[in-house]
């Protein structure tokens, strides 16, 4: 509840598990007058590897949960569930849904607009997982903007559980993030600016930044996707006034509580107190 007794109307924010943690971050940054509920579903990530069914179920499922719980807006802060799950889930189950009113966006089309303006030669290099880079979405996307250019992309199954699992700071990350840095620059040497496409990345920034040569550009995702959605609540005041604004944000896992408190104080900078819920 607010203070003038209205229920509280958060931005939900969602993820497979703690990558979603980095827009986080940088939406309360950008946006820090809003409520935020944030939902990781670390009880069955990574989603990464997952078939298109399975992604699409666990995201809906996941959605309708913040949905239920106040949320009108929600941001699938997870590159997966945006390439696998969004487009049905923004076509057909949200128009047939309780309250068609609410919405759901993701990061892939934001990112493509950011990287379609940027100063590049128009080699554009894409580390995701094998779920975002089979699904084609960023060469889609970023080709609908600009077809004079070359994506190319890699997928690094491991980086995501490296994360998940507490070795972001390990010598087998670094193994990791070699193998995939020469992987994807052995498919285009002309890369001059390469996204983080998968949110749980930032947390390996200091590595993939190391092992890059130095004059690419490295793309994270948090604040082109603060920046958009400001630019889109600018654009929908009908949803900016259903949000409520007490700056306040709580985090909900559907795994153990103090695991997920350890790995997301370390997204987050400060410290986090997380509830288990169910989906
Ligand atoms: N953080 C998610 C993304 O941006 C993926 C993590 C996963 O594989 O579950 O793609």
């Amino acid at each position: 509840m607010t203070d003038s007794g209205k229920p509280i109307a958060p931005i939900g924010v969602f993820d497979s598990g703690f990558g979603g943690l980095s827009v986080l971050r940088s939406l309360r940054e950008r946006l820090p007058q809003y409520d935020y509920l944030y939902l990781g579903d670390n009880a069955r990530a990574p989603y990464g590897t997952r078939s298109f069914e399975t992604v699409h179920r666990f995201t809906l499922q996941c959605v309708r949960y913040l949905f239920d719980h106040g949320c009108p807006l929600v941001i699938l802060a997870c590159n997966t569930a945006s390439a696998k799950a969004l487009r049905n889930i923004q076509q057909n189950w949200l128009p047939v849904s309780d309250d068609p009113t609410r919405r759901v966006l993701g990061v892939i089309r934001p990112t493509a607009e950011a990287v379609a303006q940027t100063r590049t030669n128009g080699h554009i290099g894409v580390f995701a997982t094998p779920g975002t880079i089979a699904s084609g979405s960023y060469d889609i996307e970023i080709h609908h903007l600009r077809p004079d250019f070359k994506v190319s992309g890699h997928a690094c199954p491991m980086w995501v559980p490296l994360v998940e699992e507490g070795y972001a700071d390990s010598p087998g990350a670094d193994f990791f993030v070699r193998e995939g840095v020469d992987a994807l620059m052995a498919i285009d040497p002309e890369i001059d600016t390469v996204l983080l496409a998968c949110t749980h990345y930032p947390l390996l920034y200091d590595k993939i930044r190391a092992a890059l040569p130095g004059h690419i550009r490295l793309v994270p995702q948090g604040q082109i996707v603060a920046d958009s959605l400001a630019d889109y609540l600018h654009r929908h005041p009908e949803m900016e006034t259903r949000l409520t604004h007490g700056a306040s944000v709580q985090f909900l896992t559907t795994d153990r509580a103090e695991r997920f408190d350890q790995t997301a104080a370390l997204f987050m900078g400060h410290k986090v107190e997380a509830t288990r819920v169910e989906c």
